[in-house]
Protein backbone atom coordinates (compact mmCIF):
# COMPACT_ATOMS: atom_id res chain seq x y z
CA UNK A 1 0.00 0.00 0.00
CA UNK A 2 1.22 4.00 -0.21
CA UNK A 3 3.15 5.53 1.84
CA UNK A 4 3.44 8.40 -0.35
CA UNK A 5 2.26 11.82 0.69
CA UNK A 6 0.74 13.01 -2.39
CA UNK A 7 -0.60 9.11 -2.85
CA UNK A 8 -1.91 8.81 0.58
CA UNK A 9 -4.02 12.73 -0.44
CA UNK A 10 -5.26 10.20 -3.84
CA UNK A 11 -6.44 7.77 -1.36
CA UNK A 12 -8.44 10.00 0.62
CA UNK A 13 -10.08 11.20 -2.16
CA UNK A 14 -10.77 7.66 -2.85
CA UNK A 15 -13.93 5.53 -1.42
CA UNK A 16 -13.13 5.13 2.24
CA UNK A 17 -14.54 2.03 2.19
CA UNK A 18 -12.61 -1.00 3.19
CA UNK A 19 -11.40 -3.31 -0.30
CA UNK A 20 -14.10 -5.29 -1.05
CA UNK A 21 -13.71 -9.17 -0.54
CA UNK A 22 -12.68 -11.23 -3.03
CA UNK A 23 -16.01 -11.53 -6.07
CA UNK A 24 -13.48 -13.43 -8.51
CA UNK A 25 -12.55 -17.07 -8.56
CA UNK A 26 -8.81 -17.53 -8.95
CA UNK A 27 -7.29 -19.24 -12.25
CA UNK A 28 -5.76 -22.30 -11.56
CA UNK A 29 -1.61 -22.79 -11.28
CA UNK A 30 -2.20 -25.51 -14.20
CA UNK A 31 -4.14 -23.48 -16.08
CA UNK A 32 -1.92 -20.54 -16.06
CA UNK A 33 1.12 -22.91 -16.54
CA UNK A 34 -0.48 -23.96 -20.07
CA UNK A 35 -1.34 -20.12 -20.65
CA UNK A 36 2.45 -19.23 -20.33
CA UNK A 37 3.74 -22.08 -21.88
CA UNK A 38 1.47 -21.01 -24.94
CA UNK A 39 2.74 -17.29 -24.81
CA UNK A 40 6.31 -18.33 -25.07
CA UNK A 41 6.01 -20.38 -27.88
CA UNK A 42 3.88 -17.70 -30.01
CA UNK A 43 5.41 -14.45 -28.97
CA UNK A 44 8.09 -13.63 -31.88
CA UNK A 45 7.53 -10.11 -32.64
CA UNK A 46 9.44 -7.68 -30.42
CA UNK A 47 6.59 -6.31 -28.65
CA UNK A 48 5.11 -10.04 -28.18
CA UNK A 49 8.77 -10.46 -26.33
CA UNK A 50 8.71 -7.57 -24.16
CA UNK A 51 5.11 -7.93 -22.98
CA UNK A 52 5.95 -11.36 -22.51
CA UNK A 53 8.83 -10.74 -20.12
CA UNK A 54 7.19 -8.34 -18.16
CA UNK A 55 4.19 -10.89 -17.86
CA UNK A 56 6.63 -13.02 -16.45
CA UNK A 57 8.69 -10.84 -14.34
CA UNK A 58 5.08 -9.71 -12.91
CA UNK A 59 3.98 -13.16 -12.44
CA UNK A 60 6.97 -14.97 -11.28
CA UNK A 61 9.25 -12.68 -9.90
CA UNK A 62 7.09 -9.77 -8.29
CA UNK A 63 9.81 -8.61 -5.91
CA UNK A 64 11.86 -7.44 -8.97
CA UNK A 65 8.65 -6.04 -11.12
CA UNK A 66 8.03 -2.19 -10.81
CA UNK A 67 5.19 -2.94 -8.41
CA UNK A 68 6.93 -4.89 -6.10
CA UNK A 69 10.54 -3.87 -4.22
CA UNK A 70 12.37 -0.73 -4.30
CA UNK A 71 14.54 0.34 -7.44
CA UNK A 72 16.98 -0.57 -8.36
CA UNK A 73 16.62 -4.39 -7.84
CA UNK A 74 19.33 -6.27 -6.08
CA UNK A 75 22.74 -6.08 -7.88
CA UNK A 76 23.20 -9.94 -6.85
CA UNK A 77 20.26 -11.90 -6.88
CA UNK A 78 19.84 -15.81 -5.24
CA UNK A 79 21.03 -18.39 -7.86
CA UNK A 80 17.95 -19.58 -10.33
CA UNK A 81 16.35 -16.10 -10.12
CA UNK A 82 14.76 -14.54 -13.29
CA UNK A 83 16.27 -17.52 -14.91
CA UNK A 84 13.61 -17.72 -17.54
CA UNK A 85 13.35 -13.23 -17.87
CA UNK A 86 17.26 -13.29 -18.27
CA UNK A 87 18.00 -15.81 -20.54
CA UNK A 88 14.96 -14.61 -22.85
CA UNK A 89 16.87 -11.35 -22.80
CA UNK A 90 20.35 -12.49 -23.37
CA UNK A 91 18.97 -14.61 -26.49
CA UNK A 92 17.91 -11.27 -27.81
CA UNK A 93 21.29 -9.50 -26.95
CA UNK A 94 23.26 -12.14 -28.57
CA UNK A 95 20.92 -12.36 -31.68
CA UNK A 96 21.25 -8.23 -32.29
CA UNK A 97 23.57 -6.43 -34.84
CA UNK A 98 26.00 -4.95 -33.04
CA UNK A 99 25.68 -1.72 -35.36
CA UNK A 100 22.03 -1.84 -35.32
CA UNK A 101 20.54 0.70 -31.77
CA UNK A 102 17.65 -1.00 -31.73
CA UNK A 103 16.95 -4.63 -29.75
CA UNK A 104 15.37 -5.83 -32.75
CA UNK A 105 14.82 -4.26 -36.18
CA UNK A 106 11.19 -3.76 -37.49
CA UNK A 107 10.38 -0.14 -38.53
CA UNK A 108 9.07 0.39 -35.16
CA UNK A 109 10.50 2.99 -33.29
CA UNK A 110 8.77 2.04 -29.57
CA UNK A 111 8.40 -1.87 -30.05
CA UNK A 112 12.01 -3.11 -29.81
CA UNK A 113 12.22 -0.69 -26.41
CA UNK A 114 9.58 -3.17 -24.53
CA UNK A 115 12.82 -5.72 -24.50
CA UNK A 116 14.48 -3.19 -22.47
CA UNK A 117 13.43 -3.86 -19.26
CA UNK A 118 14.43 -7.11 -19.09
CA UNK A 119 17.77 -6.13 -20.85
CA UNK A 120 18.49 -3.73 -17.98
CA UNK A 121 17.74 -6.39 -15.51
CA UNK A 122 20.08 -8.53 -16.74
CA UNK A 123 22.68 -6.08 -16.79
CA UNK A 124 22.40 -4.46 -13.58
CA UNK A 125 22.49 -8.45 -11.95
CA UNK A 126 24.84 -10.24 -14.18
CA UNK A 127 27.12 -12.31 -12.14
CA UNK A 128 30.06 -11.55 -14.82
CA UNK A 129 30.70 -7.75 -13.72
CA UNK A 130 33.09 -7.16 -16.65
CA UNK A 131 30.61 -8.39 -19.22
CA UNK A 132 28.95 -5.00 -20.37
CA UNK A 133 27.16 -6.00 -23.90
CA UNK A 134 23.54 -5.46 -21.59
CA UNK A 135 24.85 -2.47 -20.56
CA UNK A 136 25.87 -1.10 -23.90
CA UNK A 137 22.74 -2.74 -26.43
CA UNK A 138 20.51 -0.70 -23.28
CA UNK A 139 22.48 2.40 -24.04
CA UNK A 140 21.82 2.48 -27.60
CA UNK A 141 18.59 1.90 -27.42
CA UNK A 142 17.81 4.54 -25.22
CA UNK A 143 20.02 6.68 -27.68
CA UNK A 144 17.66 5.55 -30.51
CA UNK A 145 14.52 6.49 -28.60
CA UNK A 146 16.15 9.88 -27.35
CA UNK A 147 18.23 11.20 -29.73
CA UNK A 148 17.47 9.31 -33.22
CA UNK A 149 14.06 8.53 -33.64
CA UNK A 150 11.37 11.45 -34.88
CA UNK A 151 9.54 13.77 -33.05
CA UNK A 152 6.54 15.86 -32.94
CA UNK A 153 7.43 19.58 -32.98
CA UNK A 154 6.55 19.79 -29.17
CA UNK A 155 8.60 16.62 -28.56
CA UNK A 156 6.19 13.56 -28.88
CA UNK A 157 8.80 10.26 -29.61
CA UNK A 158 7.28 8.61 -32.89
CA UNK A 159 5.73 5.24 -32.71
CA UNK A 160 7.21 4.62 -36.06
CA UNK A 161 10.30 5.26 -37.64
CA UNK A 162 9.91 6.01 -41.28
CA UNK A 163 7.04 8.80 -40.28
CA UNK A 164 6.03 10.70 -37.29
CA UNK A 165 3.03 8.69 -36.15
CA UNK A 166 1.59 8.72 -32.89
CA UNK A 167 -0.14 5.14 -31.46
CA UNK A 168 -1.32 4.66 -28.02
CA UNK A 169 0.49 1.22 -28.09
CA UNK A 170 4.04 3.12 -27.98
CA UNK A 171 3.44 4.06 -23.94
CA UNK A 172 3.38 0.83 -23.38
CA UNK A 173 6.63 -0.07 -24.94
CA UNK A 174 9.16 3.00 -24.45
CA UNK A 175 8.08 4.95 -21.73
CA UNK A 176 8.26 2.35 -18.77
CA UNK A 177 11.99 1.36 -20.39
CA UNK A 178 13.01 5.12 -20.13
CA UNK A 179 11.61 5.07 -16.26
CA UNK A 180 13.46 2.06 -15.68
CA UNK A 181 16.80 2.88 -16.75
CA UNK A 182 16.66 6.54 -14.91
CA UNK A 183 15.33 4.58 -11.58
CA UNK A 184 18.08 2.36 -11.76
CA UNK A 185 20.58 5.53 -12.75
CA UNK A 186 19.59 7.75 -10.18
CA UNK A 187 21.06 11.15 -9.79
CA UNK A 188 20.28 13.89 -11.82
CA UNK A 189 20.44 12.17 -15.32
CA UNK A 190 17.93 9.64 -13.67
CA UNK A 191 16.04 12.01 -12.51
CA UNK A 192 15.48 13.64 -16.06
CA UNK A 193 15.04 10.08 -17.70
CA UNK A 194 12.16 9.70 -15.58
CA UNK A 195 10.93 13.17 -16.38
CA UNK A 196 11.47 12.11 -19.82
CA UNK A 197 9.13 8.98 -19.46
CA UNK A 198 6.18 11.22 -18.01
CA UNK A 199 6.21 14.37 -20.42
CA UNK A 200 6.28 11.65 -23.21
CA UNK A 201 2.82 10.19 -21.16
CA UNK A 202 1.40 13.47 -21.00
CA UNK A 203 2.40 14.67 -24.54
CA UNK A 204 0.82 11.47 -25.70
CA UNK A 205 -2.17 12.07 -23.71
CA UNK A 206 -2.55 15.49 -25.51
CA UNK A 207 -2.85 14.24 -28.52
CA UNK A 208 -4.65 10.85 -28.49
CA UNK A 209 -7.38 11.36 -25.82
CA UNK A 210 -11.03 12.74 -26.29
CA UNK A 211 -13.35 14.24 -24.02
CA UNK A 212 -14.89 11.20 -23.25
CA UNK A 213 -11.53 10.15 -21.63
CA UNK A 214 -10.93 7.36 -23.85
CA UNK A 215 -8.27 7.59 -26.15
CA UNK A 216 -7.74 7.29 -30.16
CA UNK A 217 -5.59 4.94 -31.22
CA UNK A 218 -3.31 6.46 -34.36
CA UNK A 219 -3.04 9.79 -34.93
CA UNK A 220 -0.47 11.90 -37.67
CA UNK A 221 1.37 10.17 -40.67
CA UNK A 222 -0.14 9.18 -43.71
CA UNK A 223 -3.06 6.95 -42.17
CA UNK A 224 -4.68 6.78 -38.57
CA UNK A 225 -7.24 4.93 -36.40
CA UNK A 226 -9.62 7.24 -34.69
CA UNK A 227 -11.55 4.49 -33.47
CA UNK A 228 -10.96 4.19 -29.23
CA UNK A 229 -9.45 0.48 -29.90
CA UNK A 230 -9.57 -1.23 -26.56
CA UNK A 231 -6.35 -2.56 -26.37
CA UNK A 232 -5.13 0.24 -27.64
CA UNK A 233 -6.87 1.93 -24.55
CA UNK A 234 -5.15 -0.66 -22.47
CA UNK A 235 -1.86 -0.41 -23.89
CA UNK A 236 -1.89 3.19 -22.63
CA UNK A 237 -3.23 2.98 -19.32
CA UNK A 238 -0.68 -0.15 -18.26
CA UNK A 239 2.01 1.70 -19.86
CA UNK A 240 1.45 4.87 -17.55
CA UNK A 241 0.94 2.29 -14.40
CA UNK A 242 4.04 1.51 -14.95
CA UNK A 243 5.89 4.20 -15.97
CA UNK A 244 3.83 5.14 -11.67
CA UNK A 245 5.18 2.14 -10.63
CA UNK A 246 8.55 2.58 -11.61
CA UNK A 247 8.79 6.41 -9.67
CA UNK A 248 7.12 5.00 -7.07
CA UNK A 249 9.56 2.60 -6.15
CA UNK A 250 12.60 4.84 -7.50
CA UNK A 251 14.80 6.59 -4.45
CA UNK A 252 13.55 9.59 -6.32
CA UNK A 253 9.79 9.65 -5.65
CA UNK A 254 9.75 12.31 -3.24
CA UNK A 255 11.33 14.36 -6.23
CA UNK A 256 8.08 13.18 -8.56
CA UNK A 257 4.60 13.73 -6.53
CA UNK A 258 3.31 16.05 -8.73
CA UNK A 259 3.89 13.45 -11.49
CA UNK A 260 2.41 10.45 -10.13
CA UNK A 261 -0.98 12.60 -9.11
CA UNK A 262 -0.87 13.16 -12.59
CA UNK A 263 -0.37 9.57 -13.70
CA UNK A 264 -2.93 8.06 -11.16
CA UNK A 265 -5.66 10.91 -12.79
CA UNK A 266 -4.64 9.94 -16.32
CA UNK A 267 -4.85 6.17 -15.26
CA UNK A 268 -8.14 6.65 -13.88
CA UNK A 269 -9.49 8.17 -16.81
CA UNK A 270 -8.96 5.89 -19.21
CA UNK A 271 -10.42 3.14 -16.52
CA UNK A 272 -13.49 4.80 -15.47
CA UNK A 273 -14.60 5.76 -19.01
CA UNK A 274 -13.28 2.00 -20.28
CA UNK A 275 -16.02 0.50 -17.52
CA UNK A 276 -18.67 2.47 -18.28
CA UNK A 277 -19.01 0.33 -21.13
CA UNK A 278 -18.67 -3.00 -19.61
CA UNK A 279 -21.55 -5.60 -21.26
CA UNK A 280 -23.38 -7.67 -18.62
CA UNK A 281 -20.93 -10.81 -19.07
CA UNK A 282 -17.95 -8.85 -17.96
CA UNK A 283 -16.43 -7.76 -21.74
CA UNK A 284 -15.60 -5.04 -23.61
CA UNK A 285 -15.79 -4.55 -26.75
CA UNK A 286 -13.06 -3.94 -29.37
CA UNK A 287 -14.00 -0.61 -30.27
CA UNK A 288 -15.56 -0.20 -26.48
CA UNK A 289 -17.38 2.67 -27.20
CA UNK A 290 -19.01 1.33 -30.60
CA UNK A 291 -21.77 -1.29 -30.23
CA UNK A 292 -21.84 -2.69 -33.43
CA UNK A 293 -18.07 -3.86 -32.58
CA UNK A 294 -17.25 -7.23 -31.09
CA UNK A 295 -16.41 -8.85 -27.39
CA UNK A 296 -13.07 -8.73 -27.08
CA UNK A 297 -11.37 -10.50 -24.45
CA UNK A 298 -7.68 -9.34 -24.86
CA UNK A 299 -8.40 -5.76 -23.72
CA UNK A 300 -10.37 -6.45 -21.03
CA UNK A 301 -7.62 -8.73 -19.69
CA UNK A 302 -5.61 -5.71 -19.56
CA UNK A 303 -7.26 -2.90 -19.10
CA UNK A 304 -8.64 -4.96 -15.34
CA UNK A 305 -4.80 -5.98 -14.70
CA UNK A 306 -4.63 -2.08 -14.50
CA UNK A 307 -7.71 -1.47 -12.47
CA UNK A 308 -6.26 -3.74 -10.06
CA UNK A 309 -3.00 -2.47 -9.58
CA UNK A 310 -4.47 0.94 -9.33
CA UNK A 311 -6.61 0.07 -6.51
CA UNK A 312 -3.83 -1.28 -4.70
CA UNK A 313 -1.43 1.59 -4.91
CA UNK A 314 -4.43 4.29 -4.27
CA UNK A 315 -6.98 2.25 -2.04
CA UNK A 316 -9.73 3.42 -4.50
CA UNK A 317 -12.18 0.37 -4.72
CA UNK A 318 -14.80 1.95 -7.42
CA UNK A 319 -14.10 -0.50 -9.99
CA UNK A 320 -13.87 -3.92 -8.42
CA UNK A 321 -16.86 -4.38 -9.12
CA UNK A 322 -16.61 -4.12 -12.60
CA UNK A 323 -12.91 -5.83 -12.75
CA UNK A 324 -14.17 -8.97 -10.88
CA UNK A 325 -17.03 -9.47 -12.77
CA UNK A 326 -13.98 -9.23 -15.71
CA UNK A 327 -11.73 -11.27 -13.99
CA UNK A 328 -14.23 -14.48 -14.14
CA UNK A 329 -15.01 -13.79 -17.85
CA UNK A 330 -11.33 -14.30 -18.84
CA UNK A 331 -11.24 -16.96 -16.10
CA UNK A 332 -13.94 -18.57 -18.58
CA UNK A 333 -12.24 -17.47 -22.01
CA UNK A 334 -9.35 -19.92 -21.31
CA UNK A 335 -10.09 -23.26 -23.07
CA UNK A 336 -8.69 -26.36 -21.48
CA UNK A 337 -5.51 -26.03 -23.62
CA UNK A 338 -4.44 -22.73 -22.56
CA UNK A 339 -5.44 -20.30 -25.06
CA UNK A 340 -7.33 -17.37 -24.48
CA UNK A 341 -10.45 -17.19 -26.89
CA UNK A 342 -12.75 -14.29 -28.20
CA UNK A 343 -9.96 -11.93 -29.14
CA UNK A 344 -8.78 -9.08 -31.43
CA UNK A 345 -6.88 -10.32 -34.06
CA UNK A 346 -3.84 -7.59 -33.05
CA UNK A 347 -2.37 -7.29 -36.18
CA UNK A 348 -5.95 -5.91 -37.77
CA UNK A 349 -6.77 -4.16 -34.88
CA UNK A 350 -10.29 -4.76 -36.53
CA UNK A 351 -11.47 -8.30 -37.22
CA UNK A 352 -11.52 -11.25 -34.73
CA UNK A 353 -8.60 -13.62 -34.28
CA UNK A 354 -9.33 -16.06 -36.62
CA UNK A 355 -10.70 -19.69 -35.48
CA UNK A 356 -7.76 -21.58 -34.60
CA UNK A 357 -5.46 -18.77 -34.29
CA UNK A 358 -4.30 -16.95 -30.90
CA UNK A 359 -3.16 -13.87 -29.42
CA UNK A 360 0.59 -13.71 -28.31
CA UNK A 361 0.11 -10.27 -26.45
CA UNK A 362 -3.31 -12.10 -25.20
CA UNK A 363 -1.99 -14.76 -23.38
CA UNK A 364 0.40 -12.37 -21.62
CA UNK A 365 -2.59 -10.34 -20.90
CA UNK A 366 -3.84 -13.30 -18.74
CA UNK A 367 -0.89 -13.36 -16.62
CA UNK A 368 -0.47 -9.83 -16.33
CA UNK A 369 -4.17 -10.19 -15.26
CA UNK A 370 -3.82 -12.88 -12.71
CA UNK A 371 -0.66 -11.33 -11.45
CA UNK A 372 -2.35 -8.13 -10.62
CA UNK A 373 -5.23 -9.77 -8.74
CA UNK A 374 -2.94 -11.72 -6.87
CA UNK A 375 -0.44 -9.20 -5.35
CA UNK A 376 -4.48 -6.75 -5.00
CA UNK A 377 -5.46 -9.70 -2.83
CA UNK A 378 -2.20 -9.81 -1.11
CA UNK A 379 -2.50 -6.08 0.03
C1 LIG B 1 24.88 -1.94 -15.93
O1 LIG B 1 25.21 -2.33 -14.60
C2 LIG B 1 26.26 -1.57 -13.99
C3 LIG B 1 26.48 -2.13 -12.60
O2 LIG B 1 27.04 -3.40 -12.70
C4 LIG B 1 25.88 -0.12 -13.93
O3 LIG B 1 26.97 0.65 -13.41
C5 LIG B 1 25.52 0.38 -15.31
O4 LIG B 1 25.07 1.71 -15.22
C6 LIG B 1 24.42 -0.49 -15.89
N1 LIG B 1 24.07 -0.05 -17.23
C7 LIG B 1 22.87 0.50 -17.49
C8 LIG B 1 22.65 0.95 -18.91
O5 LIG B 1 22.00 0.65 -16.66
C1 LIG C 1 -20.41 -11.49 -23.73
O1 LIG C 1 -21.39 -10.56 -24.14
C2 LIG C 1 -21.19 -10.00 -25.43
C3 LIG C 1 -22.24 -8.90 -25.62
O2 LIG C 1 -23.49 -9.35 -25.34
C4 LIG C 1 -21.25 -11.10 -26.47
O3 LIG C 1 -21.07 -10.58 -27.77
C5 LIG C 1 -20.16 -12.11 -26.16
O4 LIG C 1 -20.22 -13.19 -27.07
C6 LIG C 1 -20.29 -12.62 -24.73
N1 LIG C 1 -19.10 -13.42 -24.43
C7 LIG C 1 -19.15 -14.65 -23.91
C8 LIG C 1 -17.84 -15.31 -23.68
O5 LIG C 1 -20.20 -15.19 -23.67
Amino acid sequence: MIQHPALILLASWAATCAAPTAAASIISDATIDKVKSNMIQISTHSWEIGTALEALTELEWPSLSVFGGPLPPPAKLPSGTASDVIEWATKVVKAKDPNSLTLIDDGAVGDPASIGVSVLLTNWTRTNRNDDEFSTAAAQQLTYLLDIAPRTSDGAISHRAEEVQLWADFLYMAPPFIAYYGALEGGSGGLNLLRTAYQQCKLYRQYLRDSSGLWKHIVLGSWQDNHHWGTGNAWAAAGMMRVLGTIHHSKLASEMLKEQIDLTSWINEIVSASWKYQHANGTLFNYIDESDSFADSSSTALLAAVTYRLASLTGDYSHIWAVDKAYNLIKSSVDSNGWLLNTVDPETFSTPSQSGSYSPEGQSFVLLLHAAYLDYLAK
